[in-house]
């Protein structure tokens, strides 16, 4: 076990590059079992999640390798095992996205049933209905979904609620079905655009992906291709509320800045002064403390969920007060337990927090909770008074690479340290 000191106080300035998309890249690990040929896939980010997703497809018994430089080159021609077991199932729920892409390419899966997990039950519902709407069968039984389709058949489906996962595993499953599927009220995410660019580079014929409507016309068989991940929008969201949080200077690079407008919107309203080019932005505070911001979290292009936690944080210590509503997720607010340790003053009503913004807060021992919640925690010791120490860090290794060494290099007081 691994905790992580942060000396609060320090004004951030300086500059880091933005890592490749953790969820762009899972998906898309996913979506090469589709193909007949090899593919590799660059820009890849060093995190648990990569490597849970690597180790799974290896004990499917598909030809895996990883270089130096982490590209990831794939033979899925090897693959002889079609179950996704609980053991690893339960550590990352993303393994869903196997089923799909077994399901068109092998006529069968095995795939635990991801449980819930901090933040929600997190059913996979829309996922099943959609399946079963493309002719499989599937039963759910001793904690697994079975499911079987000699093959998938094109559909119409109309998803109840908007899902980022949802929609790419039916349009991962759709692009061998026997004809046409359409999905409406798709996630609109720039991971799912990724997604599609990868899959037609394999030979895939998609439409529409990054709209409410996308058209996947069935074909025989896909090949194999070379493709370099987008650039993490949440990871970069997350290190320009740390040079916010502190007032300072953070310019990012490799990022893409035209997948971040309702991130950029909200820190410009908390007094930001932000500049972009094609691939990189800078966030300046000119010494300024951030204003409090109101926002609602929603489905793409609206504020996205993954970067509530970090908002919340900074709040804490804004200007007057914030009011921050999730509608994403029903309990994704565990770290503001965390954050009143430090002596924030938020106010829980339902799926609304209500921060008013304090002059300081005061380095306290807090515990990570899940993935962004533990970056928030993270953020807010870096303007807590004291070294504030935060635990269970393995939920942060899941989403950000070498959250030390970035943070540091923009002038951090930050250290591992090992446990028993
Ligand atoms: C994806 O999760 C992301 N994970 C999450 O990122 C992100 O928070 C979420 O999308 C929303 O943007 C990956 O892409 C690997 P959903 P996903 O299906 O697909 C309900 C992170 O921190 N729902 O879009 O699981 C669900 O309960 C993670 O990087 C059903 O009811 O989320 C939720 O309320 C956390 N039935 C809502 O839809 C279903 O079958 C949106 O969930 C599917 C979802």
């Amino acid at each position: 076990m691994a905790k992580i000191l942060i000396n609060g106080g320090q004004t951030l300035d300086g500059e880091i590059w933005i890592s490749g998309a953790k969820n762009a890249v899972l998906p898309i690990l996913f979506a090469s079992i589709l193909g007949t040929k090899i593919s590799r896939i660059s820009n890849v980010p060093h995190l648990q999640d990569v490597t849970t997703s690597v180790e799974l497809m290896a004990q499917m018994g598909a030809g895996i390798s990883i270089d130096e430089r982490l590209r990831i080159e794939i033979n899925p021609s090897l693959l002889n095992r079609h179950e996704a077991p609980y053991d690893l199932v339960k550590t990352m729920r993303a393994s869903i996205l196997v089923l799909g892409p077994l399901l068109a390419r092998h006529g069968r899966a095995t795939v635990s049933l991801p449980g819930g997990c901090a933040i929600g039950s997190r059913p996979v519902n829309l996922h099943i209905h959609g399946l079963e709407l493309m002719g499989a069968d599937i039963q759910v039984k001793n904690g697994n979904i079975e499911a079987t389709a000699k093959r998938l058949k094109g559909a119409r489906i109309l998803m109840d609620l908007v899902s980022v996962t949802g929609t790419e595993n039916l349009m991962m499953a759709a692009t061998l079905a026997a004809g046409t599927t359409v999905i409406e009220n798709a996630a609109r995410e720039p991971e799912i655009e990724d997604l599609a660019n990868y899959l037609i580079a394999m030979g895939a014929k998609i439409s529409g992906a990054g709209t409410h409507t996308i058209i996947i016309e069935g074909v025989d068989e896909l090949g194999g291709a070379d493709y370099e991940v987008l650039p993490d929008r949440i990871e970069a969201g997350t290190y320009l509320v740390a040079g916010a949080i502190t007032g300072g200077r953070v310019k990012i690079t490799r990022a893409r800045p035209n997948t971040m407008d309702a991130i950029l919107d909200k820190l410009a309203e908390a007094g930001a002064k932000i500049t972009c080019g094609d691939d990189w932005i800078e966030l300046d505070m000119q010494g300024r403390r951030p204003k409090a911001v109101n926002l609602t979290t929603a489905p793409y292009p609206a504020f996205p969920t993954d970067m509530q936690a970090q908002f919340t944080a900074l709040n804490c210590i804004a200007e007057g007060t914030g009011v921050i509503t999730e509608t994403v997720f029903e309990n994704r607010f565990m770290h503001v337990q965390e954050l009143q340790r430090l002596g924030a003053d938020i106010q829980l009503e339902g799926n609304t927090a209500i921060i008013r913004g304090v002059e300081k807060l005061t380095a306290a021992p807090l515990m990570a909770t899940d993935l962004r919640a533990s970056a928030c925690l993270v953020l807010a010791a870096l303007v807590a008074k004291g070294e504030t120490s935060v635990d269970r860090v393995y939920h942060i290794d899941r989403g950000y690479e070498i959250i030390e060494e970035k943070l540091s290099q923009l002038g951090a007081k930050i250290k591992r340290i090992q446990i028993a």
